[in-house]
């Protein structure tokens, strides 16, 4: 079969080759690949800033969907033929995050996605999303799950709640629709007035540019009337999160979730106390929150926010496409046949 490896850090490592069909064992199954979507995550382990201690080759990306084309023996939960997407920390099957949950995640350090064909165990997948294509479903695992786990899981949104989202990548994208989804009223951040306009048309009730406006904290409070907002979905890190924590209520929560901005913040710990936030960082989410997140997105026919799809041996342009910033939403791509 064709599959990218990365054979050490940087774009220039990424290379197209052959690799053996892979054969389910008991309980494992073979998955065509059909979809696959991009994250940050997949640019700062590339570049080497998020796991230095990376092994080589190995195959990257995270997020797939595709259809099932071999099971190994005891397999009960898919059959040959159905569409599945993969759960991305694979055996985080519901509950409290497993022991496993930094050692074996697709994409990284596990082999990923980009590859025409990739073998799981059974438990590591779920069946896609009936509204949705191949391509579409192939963004849920990270971005999505993630956002649910934050608004859903961990967090407590209650209609009529104010969530603030930073950014519009994958992740805030999908807080907006989902936070949305539960009848609250969402503020986003962004640094492109193009992207606020599309964000609202998505449903977000007011945008702040956080380059025009750097003290945009300050912009949410004058928006919530001085109280704050009760939930952030902190993706920048780095100095922006002390901005989070002064845009959150008394007695609200910020999830930490990224660090576009920096993996390292200076806070201003009397803020959090004084105001009794609650401060928490967020690890991706379950398979039983990739089925939760399913079931809902299903009921409401609610379609993720595709920017851009590349054709799989375009993975490196696709790449490049997210590191420009440019996009609104998800980067994809889509496999052959
Ligand atoms: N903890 C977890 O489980 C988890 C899961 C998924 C992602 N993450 C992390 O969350 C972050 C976002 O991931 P993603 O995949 O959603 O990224 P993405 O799709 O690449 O989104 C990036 C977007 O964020 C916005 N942005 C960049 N710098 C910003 C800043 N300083 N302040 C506010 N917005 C900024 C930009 O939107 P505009 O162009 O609109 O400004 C940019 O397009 C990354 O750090 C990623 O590693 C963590």
């Amino acid at each position: 079969m064709k599959a990218f490896e990365l054979r050490g850090f940087g774009l220039d490592s990424l290379v197209l080759t052959e690799r053996p069909d892979p054969v389910p064992g008991p309980f494992e199954v073979v998955v065509r690949m059909r979809g696959a979507s991009l994250n940050y995550r997949d640019l700062v382990l590339l570049r080497g800033t998020y796991d230095p201690n990376l092994r080589f080759p190995f195959v990257p990306l995270s997020d797939g969907a595709g259809e099932v084309v071999a099971v190994g023996p005891g397999v009960t939960r898919v059959k040959p033929g159905e569409r599945v997407v993969l759960s991305y920390v694979q055996d985080w099957v519901a509950g409290e995050p497993v022991p496993s949950l930094v050692a074996r995640r697709l994409g990284g350090p596990t082999d990923g996605v980009l590859a025409e064909y990739v073998k799981v165990p059974e438990h590591g997948l779920v069946h896609a999303p009936t509204h949705l294509s191949d391509v579409e479903a192939a963004t849920l695992p990270i971005a999505a799950v993630t956002a649910w786990h934050v608004l859903f899981g961990v967090g407590r949104v209650r209609p009529g709640d104010t969530v603030l989202v930073e950014g519009t990548g994958g992740v805030s994208l999908f807080a907006l629709q989902l936070a949305r989804l539960a009848g609250a009223r969402v503020l986003v951040t962004s640094g492109s007035d193009e992207k606020l306009a599309r964000a609202k048309a998505l449903g977000a009730s007011a945008g702040i540019h956080y380059r025009k406006t750097p003290e945009w904290d300050e912009a949410v409070l004058a928006l919530t009337g001085g109280r704050g907002v009760d939930h952030v979905v902190e993706v920048a890190g780095g100095a922006n999160l002390g901005r989070a924590l002064r845009a959150v209520r008394l007695g609200g929560e910020v999830s930490v979730v990224g660090f576009l901005e920096g993996m390292r913040s200076e806070l201003e710990l009397t803020q959090a106390i004084r105001r009794c936030v609650t401060l928490r960082a967020v690890s991706a989410g379950s398979r039983t929150s990739l089925e939760h997140l399913i079931r809902a997105l299903e009921a409401h026919a609610v379609r993720p926010v595709v920017d851009r799809v590349f054709p799989f041996t375009e993975a490196r342009a696709a790449l490049e496409h997210l590191a420009s910033g440019q996009h609104f939403g998800k980067v994809a791509l889509a496999f052959p046949g």
